[in-house]
């Protein structure tokens, strides 16, 4: 595992902007290059900077289909809190990707079950997914893979924990009553199958997830860890997630990181 420590949250999300975009521009096959992709606040300084890098001639995604890791269960994607319009309004309208290469679960399908089994069996058609970039909950979950999520699991239905319906109930007036109480999302499987999984950490209150999946024992308590058995997963993170990393652990990433750049 790679953790690639940036002093604050923009410089973390230009590191990690440059990272993806240099791996799509190295795909020389024919077959498009295939992104996995999260919502929340981690991503968005990421997807502005991949916007301005796209506008700027640095990067296409003509040739890149992409697969998102979860939405709500019951929201219309017009809703404005649907990832659905998230994605859309975030960062598919700005670049140049055609509109059939974007895939999200359509959290309206009245077959959950199904839909999801789809969305496996298309990310198979595709090769699998080369690169998945992922954000985490302050709980550790990958996607929406709750504490307690198989880490074998696949593309399925998952209820939401009353921690994440209060941390979520910022998009939806505060109110936790009003967040969907399920959601479709990838599996912690789905996930780690990627050629390559690069993971956002950002701010003092996910110290203790970033802890977790460096330090800890795998658990699926803190599904996050899944990223220890991964031969080519990277951390993306800034000084303050790495609050409750012990000293040592911290510098040996440095050391490391400063060996990769010689
Ligand atoms: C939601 C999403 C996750 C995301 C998490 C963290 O629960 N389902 O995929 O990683 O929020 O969001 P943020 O980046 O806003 O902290």
């Amino acid at each position: 595992m790679r953790v690639v420590i940036q002093k604050d949250y923009n410089n973390m999300c230009l590191w990690a902007a440059n990272y993806i975009a240099g791996r799509i521009n190295a795909h020389t096959d024919s077959r498009p290059f295939v992104l996995g992709l999260p919502t929340g606040s981690s991503p968005l300084g990421v997807y502005a900077e991949l916007i301005r890098k796209n506008k700027a001639g640095e990067v296409s995604f003509k040739n890149v289909v992409t697969f998102n890791m979860d939405e709500y269960l019951g929201l219309p994607r017009e809703h404005e809190q649907s990832y659905w319009y998230f994605m859309h309004s975030n960062f598919f309208d700005h670049i140049d990707i055609p509109a059939e290469n974007v895939n999200i679960l359509n959290g309206m399908n009245p077959d959950p079950e199904a839909e999801c089994a789809a969305y496996e069996a298309k990310i198979a058609s595709f090769g699998g997914i080369d690169l998945f970039l992922g954000g985490i909950g302050v709980d550790g979950h990958l996607a929406f893979n709750e504490p307690f999520t198989s880490l074998s699991s696949r593309t399925g239905v998952r209820a939401l924990t009353s921690d994440t319906l209060i941390v979520n109930s910022r998009f939806f007036d505060n109110d936790p009553a009003k967040v969907p109480a399920k959601a479709l999302s990838v599996g912690v499987a789905t996930v780690t199958d990627a050629k390559e999984v690069l993971v956002l950490i950002s701010g003092h209150n996910k110290a203790r997830a970033l802890a977790a999946s460096v330090e800890g024992g795998v658990s699926q308590k803190w599904t996050c860890s899944a990223l220890q058995l991964h031969p080519a997963a990277i951390i993306a993170c800034d000084e303050p997630a790495c609050g409750e990393l012990t000293v040592d652990t911290y510098k040996y990433f440095l050391d490391i990181e400063r060996a990769e750049r010689l």
